[in-house]
């Protein structure tokens, strides 16, 4: 009975990275960070993979990057307003660490976009002036960061009913449960 909800939700991220204009092109990336206290920002799906892993892109020096290094515990929320549809994936969070594949997505950012994972100073740092921001030239800090989810929530609202349903992954296989709303 779920089945049609997963078919629903895996068709809706993947246009999230393939359909221009679709809203779940940016989704907010929560972390916890040292404190515990939780942390959230906006990312841009980059990739989603058969397992439904996602992708975003960031620069390695960014805080999000240290979080996920001490406490892997991340969460990635989508919202899609017309449909009135949030999906939240709940999983561990990985910085990539293969060479060769960091090298192929480093060939696939567009020129102009390049420039935000080579800033002279690391992302966070105070400055007095946004226009006077150095790059590098010949260095870059890009980090694609990879979700693993284990659980993945979803949540129409809708008349008569809210459909609500969580998905847990077990021994490598999703099973689906609904909920109450
Ligand atoms: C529309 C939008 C898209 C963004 N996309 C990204 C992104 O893909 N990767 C990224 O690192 N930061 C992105 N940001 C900036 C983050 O929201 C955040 O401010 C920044 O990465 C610093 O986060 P941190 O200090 O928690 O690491 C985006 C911001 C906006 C407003």
């Amino acid at each position: 009975m779920t089945d049609k909800l997963w078919e629903d939700l895996k068709e809706e991220l993947m246009l999230g990275v393939t359909q221009k204009g679709h809203p779940f092109r940016f989704c907010t990336f929560a972390s916890v960070e040292t404190k515990n206290s939780p942390q959230m920002r906006t990312v841009v799906l980059r990739h989603i993979s058969a397992e439904l892993n996602p992708i975003f892109y960031t620069d390695k020096r960014s805080q999000k990057v240290l979080e996920i290094k001490k406490n892997n515990k991340a969460s990635l929320l989508f919202y899609n307003p017309e449909k009135l549809l949030q999906i939240k994936i709940v999983g561990r969070a990985s910085a990539l660490n293969d060479p060769q594949r960091i090298k192929g997505l480093w060939a696939e950012v567009p020129e102009n976009n390049k420039k935000d994972y080579t800033t002279h100073l690391a992302p966070g740092t105070f400055i007095d002036n946004p226009d006077e921001v150095e790059y590098l030239a010949d260095k870059n800090y890009f980090c694609p960061v990879e979700i693993e989810p284990h659980k993945i929530e979803y949540l129409k609202l809708k008349r008569p009913n809210h459909i609500r349903a969580s998905f847990l992954k077990e021994n490598g296989s999703w099973e689906g449960k609904f909920m109450v709303p």
